[in-house]
């Protein structure tokens, strides 16, 4: 009976990779994530090869930098690409409001589920080792934080749903991303919880389920915006390096002209876009 939970384990403080090593040897595990890190690799590759985006990126940069008007020292430098990582990158200040507690919900929710699994399966997966109970507690915390961020973007958030007025079950190839990293998350929370509470033939369901998920996650990062998480912070150091030498991509200094947009923009908050 799946919710007569009265077996007295708390998933929390268990970690499922030790539990699994009784049917699954640890190196088939640590196996699975190196081929996961290949295929996060190959499919980045692939995506560089195809959209020529890294070409385009530094020969634009080289353009921009000749409109350059004035020179920035390596530790003015130094500091725009600190300033860069503590405010756009670490806490996507790219976005506001909803979207971007959102954001910061699936990034760090994502980053200690991943770390988090990484080191219970390469150091803690053998049946007898002794995990540290922060460990699995923060991998259950992660997931369920990706859950909340991904789940409020995807239902509530997405722009083809809050703004375009398309329902919700609308899948488009641009939801791979998304989708593949919640269902990732939830199947792994229930597979967790199955082999917690010992409900034999479930668990593997689900321990199959969420292999597949990753799968899809790893492998369609040529098709998703997986790689978007490797482009941004790139991005952002050279916006904001090119605002500091004045070359601005070469696009035009915001207007100095009061703003007149009419009575009608107070009608409807702006979220057409
Ligand atoms: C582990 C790292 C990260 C994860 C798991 C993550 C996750 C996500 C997800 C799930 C989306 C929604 C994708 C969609 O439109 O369907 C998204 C969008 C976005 N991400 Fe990230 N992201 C990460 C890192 C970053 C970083 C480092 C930045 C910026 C420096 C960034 C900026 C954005 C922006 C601007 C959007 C568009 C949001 C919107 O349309 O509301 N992300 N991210």
């Amino acid at each position: 009976m799946i919710f007569g939970y009265t077996g007295g384990y708390n998933m929390f403080a268990i970690n499922p990779f030790s539990k699994l090593s009784e049917f699954v040897p640890s190196s088939v595990m640590q196996a699975y994530i190196i081929v996961m890190i290949i295929l996060v690799v190959v499919g980045i590759l692939l995506d560089i090869i195809h959209k020529k985006n890294v070409r385009y990126f530094f020969d634009n940069a080289k353009k921009a930098k000749k409109s350059a008007t004035n020179q920035v020292s390596v530790g003015k430098k130094t500091s725009i690409v600190i300033k860069t990582v503590a405010s756009d990158i670490l806490t996507t200040s790219e976005l506001a409001g909803r979207r971007r507690i959102a954001h910061l919900l699936g990034m760090y929710g994502t980053i200690t589920f991943w770390v988090t699994s990484v080191i219970m399966i390469f150091c803690y997966s053998a049946n007898e080792s002794v995990t540290p109970s922060i460990l699995p507690l923060l991998w259950h915390l992660g997931a369920i934080t990706i859950c909340l961020g991904g789940y409020w973007f995807w239902f509530f958030l997405r722009v083809d749903v809050s703004t375009e007025g398309n329902p919700w079950y609308r899948i488009i190839k641009a939801d791979l991303f998304v989708l593949s990293l919640v269902v990732t998350a939830t199947f792994g929370l229930i597979w967790s919880y199955l082999q917690a509470a010992n409900i034999s033939g479930w668990d593997t369901l689900f321990l199959v389920m969420f292999m597949l998920s990753n799968l899809v996650l790893f492998g369609g990062v040529y098709w998703s915006k997986f790689a978007h998480m490797f482009y941004k912070p790139g991005a952002a150091i050279q916006k904001n390096l090119s605002e500091a030498d004045g070359s601005r991509d070469n696009l035009p200094l915001p207007s100095n002209k009061p703003k007149e947009f009419g009575l009608g923009i107070k009608r409807e908050a702006p979220r057409h876009y």
